[in-house]
């Protein structure tokens, strides 16, 4: 039997308890499946009233980052710690030391690894991030290792369970945007800053990493285009509704002839569609292979769940499974020509406000027709109680080129058709 895998993790939040959790109650099943025991040796936190909690775990407590660093028995540190700042220190620390690193931190990773992954290749450590990506859905590896004969063309994923929450209770309650969040920080799921979540930004740090996965390149995440949730409105949830759709925050990403087509934003997919229902906290995603399609749903957060993720990594680094960071064997990965989602096709959800007048509807089809854009289906509904007051005409289109729709959007604006900016969508 080989000696005992120490780790040494920094940051004893949510995941950290989490992690210390399955490592115990798994011990005996982790021990026959990586073939040795792995032991939690020291855990760094600052607040010291989780001293006692730690030392329950069986591990060291201390206050400083250094003693994990220097601590030659500690074999894996684990970073917990989240954000861009002491984290990444930490993390380039532990490599140069000849740590091998296992985090959860995906802003880190999706804004700086071509800084941190090099130094891991080069210093021979594993680098185990599958917890950064979906918590507890088992992604990277499935991407790197399981689905690696089957090459991914595209891929569809709600990433982000806060948000997915939030448009859940809009969808089944209603509710506005504003209360929605608010019930979901009472109930613990957003953060006190909610802006990552709802955003989008924490779905797009997740995405740019799924894209260097998937398709083998680099896509900087500062030109991911991203939109959040704050602009979904409950009249659009539910004419989406109406037609046979629901409004999900996408993450989305295809190869297309070489190139990547990639965003995060609201858009409208069809009921029917797995992804559709997939509620609440939950994440899920649909990865198109040129082999075949595969689903994958899960916990995206939560203590166990992802703290098992980081377990999984662990793990590998107890059998001694090579560090190859990506699946490539380019120790950097090329840079993604990048498709502008302004020319991206498809089919649209469009919602005008518009005054309830004669020939109203004419007009707004002759805007759709001048800029080359069908209409596929069309409703207007109610009746204005007061003069002036605007009732909404909905449009859904044929396949239409965005910036089409944008021109058609500002057009409407500058001829006076509207009696607010018009809101669209993509649907898939
Ligand atoms: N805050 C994220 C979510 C989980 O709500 O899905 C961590 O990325």
């Amino acid at each position: 039997m080989m000696k005992p895998l120490n780790i040494g993790i920094a940051g004893f939040g949510t995941v950290g308890g989490g992690l210390a959790e399955v490592l115990r109650d798994n011990a005996d099943w982790t021990k026959r499946r990586a073939g040795r025991e792995v032991r939690l040796k020291m855990v760094c936190d600052l607040d010291e009233s989780k001293k006692g909690l730690i030392e329950s775990f069986g591990a060291a407590y201390t206050k400083s980052l250094d003693d994990i660093l220097n601590d030659p028995q500690i074999d894996v540190a684990v970073e917990l710690i989240g954000g861009t700042g002491v984290a990444k220190d930490f993390i380039i620390k532990a490599i140069k030391a000849g740590k091998h690193v296992v985090t959860a931190n995906k802003a880190l990773l999706a804004e700086y690894g071509d800084e941190i992954f090099p130094l891991a290749t080069k210093a021979g450590v594993y680098l185990g991030f599958e917890a950064s990506v979906a918590g507890g859905i088992p992604l990277v590896e499935t991407i790197k290792g399981a689905l690696a004969g089957n090459r991914v063309e595209g891929m569809l994923g709600i990433l982000n369970g806060t948000a997915n929450y939030i448009l859940t209770e809009m969808t089944d309650k209603g509710m506005a945007f504003e209360p929605a969040l608010a019930d979901a920080q009472a109930k613990g799921y957003a953060e006190a800053d909610p802006t990552l979540d709802v955003e989008g930004g924490d779905p797009a740090h997740k995405l740019t990493l799924l894209i260097q996965l998937a398709f083998g390149v680099h896509y900087p995440f500062e030109k991911l285009p991203v939109t959040g949730i704050s602009v979904v409105k409950p009249i659009d949830i539910g004419f989406a509704r109406e037609f046979g759709y629901e409004i999900k925050l996408l993450a989305h990403a295809k190869y297309i002839d070489g190139k990547i087509e990639a965003g995060v934003f609201p858009a409208l997919i069809p009921s029917d569609y797995m992804l559709a229902k997939v509620k609440g906290s939950f994440n899920a995603v649909r990865l198109e292979g040129n082999a075949g399609p595969v689903m994958l749903m899960g916990y995206g957060a939560g203590d166990r769940p992802t703290g098992s993720a980081v377990l999984a990594d662990i793990m590998s680094v107890a059998k001694g499974v090579p560090a190859n960071v990506f699946g490539f064997e380019d120790d950097v990965l090329p840079e993604a020509d990048i498709l502008n989602l302004d020319d991206a096709v498809s089919p649209h959800y469009l919602r005008f406000i518009v005054p309830d007048k004669t020939g109203l509807l004419r007009d707004i089809g002759g805007v759709m027709a001048d800029h080359g854009i069908s209409i596929a289906q069309a409703v207007q509904k109610g009746q204005s109680e007061a003069p002036g007051e605007g009732v909404p005409l909905i449009l859904l289109t044929h396949e239409a080129k965005a910036d089409d729709i944008h021109r058609a959007m500002d057009d409407a604006d500058s001829r006076g058709l509207c009696l607010e900016r018009a809101m669209h969508y993509r649907i898939f």
